[in-house]
């Protein structure tokens, strides 16, 4: 009876989890591809703000930008098609759920730029340091901009389970991740 509980339980914060990671899975997409198909003309064009200082820096560019935000939504639009299936949560109804793709992708890497733009006015070089903005950066900016943008979606489909479970664990993934990174050179630093 109580090992029946005991595993209900389990089995039903592992679908938390799951659905969770499954919910925010278009940010992470796109933040990762940005890392792994980046390079070329930075964002800022080289230009510096007014303190002398670049406005985002050289690990900010076009093609991070606009290819990790094709492909968290090519990811994002596989995960709609999939949803019903495996009837995990969908990101809504054509076209809406583009609003809400654009809202998890071009969020997540608005995100990382406005943590980069703190980086340089703090004086941190790139690739320096700057702890839990560091990791929270990209899902921060996809909260946000789905809370601007389609606010009726994102409080009917995440519970405060889901937003503290991406929380807790978005820095324990980016950390693994970043390693991966780092170990294929995609990375300067594993951070
Ligand atoms: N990247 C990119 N374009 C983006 C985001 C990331 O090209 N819009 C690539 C860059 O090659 C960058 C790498 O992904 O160096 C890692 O991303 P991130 O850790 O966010 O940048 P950092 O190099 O650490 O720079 P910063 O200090 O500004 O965070
Ligand atoms: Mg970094």
């Amino acid at each position: 009876m109580l090992l029946g509980l005991f595993i209900l339980m389990f089995i039903s914060t592992a679908l938390l989890i799951l659905e969770s990671l499954w919910l925010i899975l278009p940010a992470y997409a796109a933040n990762s591809f940005a890392v792994i198909a980046g390079g070329g003309t930075p964002v800022d064009f080289g230009k510096k703000f007014y303190d002398e200082k670049r406005i985002f820096g050289d690990g900010k560019t076009w093609r991070g930008l606009i290819l990790g935000i094709a492909f968290g939504t090519i990811i994002g639009l596989l995960q709609t098609y999939s949803s019903e299936i495996i009837e995990f949560p969908s990101f809504g109804f054509f076209p809406s759920f583009f609003v809400v793709l654009f809202c998890l992708t071009f969020g997540a890497l608005f995100g990382d730029l406005c943590k980069s733009f703190v980086k340089r006015r703090l004086n941190i070089k790139r690739g320096g340091k700057l702890p839990v903005l560091d990791q929270l950066d990209f899902v921060i900016g996809a909260f946000l901009f789905l809370i601007i943008f389609s606010p009726v979606w994102f409080l009917q489909t995440f519970t405060i389970y889901h937003i503290i479970i991406i929380l807790v664990a978005t820095p324990l993934l980016h950390r693994v991740m970043n390693i991966v990174g780092y170990r294929i050179g995609k990375k300067k630093v594993p951070w």
